[in-house]
């Protein structure tokens, strides 16, 4: 099997809120985060991102970790609200400081920064204003995109606009369960997408005018990847069919979010599925979304089976009791998942580069006794997804980089701290980083451009006896 690309990146990935804390430091404006935080009941144990991984303080340390790993890229968000206090107007110029400093430490480490614009942290004053609802948002996000790419853009050459907009619209629009806490009614909540696609658009234009380096901009939307039971032609196009259907109630959809990115139009049967819910959207406003993109960047932890049925349908596999999971229970273990997802999006939408953005596991990794962070099922988890990534290379679908979720142990949203996704353990209670033992085995990986995937005994003790470790 063909393996790794030699211009293959390996990185890992994070965002602003999940990490930085300092939520109230040097001028910072409050999120939507930062208030619905502040809502008791909504998060786990009434946690919050206020400290996080303190790594506004601590980045210096944390680039070290980076570079023991041996990451040569970083993806990181910035928080708009840190920069922009009131989303728009004046620049709180000791945040953009931060991101200044922190893609210099990058830089200086050999560590290529990526960057997302967007990874949920919206002002809470442009929310108070309307936020996604208000059409001004397509304009305020293209004012913020200025303001970065001005600041960065001449280090900066990797870029994403919004971080799966399925997640901050489904969730923080429509169920309520994320920030802001909407519930909205359909057609408003279908609005309020439409404006998040539009802003997308606008982003893209305002980088490539305010970039000094030329960049290369993309964004990344979330998928659940549709495996077929087995490679049979039917099952296949089955597959293929359910990943791209529009479902309604729902914004958990691909084509709804990557069809007008990529293709320019809504899928034609949105209209049709979404029935009398659906906006009337002027056309000229497609032009703006589809500004051409340099990569397809998406995130996917899992995936799920589906099979024709005999009456030209399909059926969905039933879930079988004590499989493997993550412990959050969406986070099933499907290994093919990066494989079927890479195929179909290339298929829909290449030929571009692929840049997998996100892919990880959560679990609840602790220090043992000996010192060290045992996490045999996260090497597992990465191994055989990647497995998935080098048979999609094999087959000639151009997939350029992997970035794991996450670099660190996090504040995940409204679940808090209990699930750990990290390479790095975090002790929450004293800051302290342990790399775990996926750490030292991805940075075997990274050191072979992925070729010890296939040694199939990691060895904990030859681990253990790393040199740098
Ligand atoms: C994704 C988010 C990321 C993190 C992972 C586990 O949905 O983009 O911030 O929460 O899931």
């Amino acid at each position: 099997m063909r393996t790794f690309p030699e211009h293959f990146k390996w990185g890992a990935a994070s965002s602003s809120y999940q990490i930085e804390g300092a939520a109230q430091a040097d001028g910072k404006g409050m999120s939507v985060w930062d208030m619905m935080c502040q809502w008791p009941g909504k998060i786990y144990g009434g946690e919050t991102g206020d400290d996080a991984c303190e790594h506004y303080y601590r980045y210096r340390e944390d680039v070290a970790e980076m570079k023991t790993i041996g990451l040569e890229t970083y993806r990181f968000s910035v928080s708009w609200p840190r920069v922009l206090p009131d989303g728009i107007g004046k620049v709180n110029a000791k945040g953009l400081e931060f991101y200044d400093r922190l893609v210099d430490c990058l830089l200086e480490a050999d560590i290529e920064p990526w960057v997302t614009l967007f990874h949920w942290d919206y002002p809470l004053a442009l929310y108070q204003k309307g936020g996604w609802l208000n059409r001004d948002s397509v304009d305020w996000f293209g004012e913020y995109a200025s303001v970065i790419g001005e600041a960065l853009g001449d280090r900066v050459s990797h870029w994403m606009t919004l971080n799966e907009p399925q997640c901050f619209m489904g969730n923080g629009h429509l169920w309520g369960s994320h920030a802001p806490g909407d519930k909205l009614p359909m057609p408003l909540a279908l609005k309020a997408m439409h404006h998040a696609l539009m802003a997308h658009g606008n982003g893209v234009l305002a980088l490539r005018k305010h970039c000094e380096l030329k960049p290369k901009i993309g964004w990344a939307p979330n998928c659940s990847a549709a495996i077929p039971v087995s490679e049979s032609a039917e099952d296949v196009e089955t597959a293929r069919k359910d990943f791209f259907k529009v479902s309604s109630g729902t914004f958990f959809n691909n084509s709804l979010w990557s069809d007008p990115v990529y293709l320019g139009r809504y899928p034609e049967e949105a209209a049709e599925v979404f029935g009398a819910d659906w906006p009337d959207f002027d056309d000229g406003d497609m032009t703006l979304i589809a500004q051409p993109l340099d990569f397809i960047g998406y995130n996917c932890y899992s995936g799920y089976l589906i099979k024709a049925s005999p009456n030209g349908g399909s059926e969905s596999i039933a879930a079988v009791p004590g499989e493997p999971v993550g412990t959050l229970d969406w986070l099933k273990v499907m290994p093919d998942s990066l494989y079927w997802a890479s195929r179909m999006f290339a298929e829909r939408y290449g030929p571009k580069p692929i840049y997998i953005t996100e892919n990880g596991l959560c679990n609840t990794d602790w220090v043992s006794s000996d010192g060290a962070v045992h996490d045999p099922q996260r090497i597992d988890y990465i191994s055989s997804y990647l497995q998935g990534v080098k048979r999609a290379v094999s087959e000639g679908i151009d997939v350029s980089g992997y970035f794991y979720w996450s670099i660190f142990d996090n504040f995940e949203w409204a679940e808090g701290y209990r699930s750990r996704f990290g390479l790095v353990h975090v002790d929450f209670g004293t800051q302290k980083r342990t790399l775990k033992d996926s750490a030292w085995w991805y940075r075997n990986l990274i050191q072979t451009n992925g070729e010890s995937l296939d040694v199939k005994e990691y060895d904990v003790n030859l681990l253990v006896a790393d040199p740098v470790r």
